[in-house]
């Protein structure tokens, strides 16, 4: 396969799939890094790396999803690309290019899935008390932060923990899950059933 990875920041999970990816074994090549954020950090590590990287920037497009859609998608037709890896991209796709990717787009998101969809995770976890937190990979659906769950990795909330410490720990967490998800996705020929993978999903 040849992957894009989107991003809109500072990209250290990008960093963690190109890192998986650079092994000649690992069933995706990392072949673009696009961001819709021209200053994005993660652009100049990817760079560095010796990766292709594309702006799509979407400011342009003003409200106009399907045509900042369009430039994407002419985007990863020029690279030839066949799966889309979503790590911190920080803009809405419409139902139209989601259900062109179907199966073929995942995402990381900062939260045991369905729980705390949606931005400030860590504070709202905390805030509601719960005992257990993490992160979740799955493939996207037109939903926001739903879709069949690929892999969850969990921690257990201390009492010292605040927004940023917990990040911070959920970020390591982050970084191992979603190459290690990704290529169970890959390898095994796993299959869906009622929009849910056949098997348990990779948990640690
Ligand atoms: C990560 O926590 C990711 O789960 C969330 O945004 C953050 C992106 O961080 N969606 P990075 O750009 O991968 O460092």
């Amino acid at each position: 396969r040849r992957a894009a990875i989107f991003i809109s920041g500072r990209g250290s999970n990008m960093t963690a799939l190109l890192r998986a990816m650079a092994d000649p074994t690992y069933p995706a090549k990392a072949a673009l890094v696009l961001s819709n954020n021209p200053t994005a950090p993660g652009l100049g590590l990817a760079a560095a790396a010796g990766v292709a990287t594309a702006v799509v920037d979407h400011r342009p497009h003003k409200g106009d999803r399907g045509a900042f859609e369009a430039e994407l998608s002419r985007a990863l037709a020029a690279a030839d690309i066949d799966l889309i890896c979503l790590a911190g991209f920080m803009r809405i796709l419409t139902g139209g290019f989601v259900d062109q990717w179907r199966d073929r787009m995942v995402n990381i998101h900062p939260s045991l899935l369905p729980a705390f969809t949606g931005l400030e995770t860590h504070a709202r976890a905390l805030a509601a008390g719960v005992a257990f937190h993490g992160c979740t990979t799955h493939l996207v659906r037109a939903e926001m932060d739903d879709g069949p769950i690929l892999g969850q990795a969990a921690l257990r909330i201390r009492p010292e923990d605040d927004a940023k410490k917990l990040a911070a720990r959920v970020l390591e967490l982050e970084h191992r899950l979603y190459p290690a998800s990704l290529l169970r996705w890959l390898n095994d020929d796993i299959t869906l059933d009622n929009n849910r993978l056949r098997i348990s999903p990779l948990a640690f």
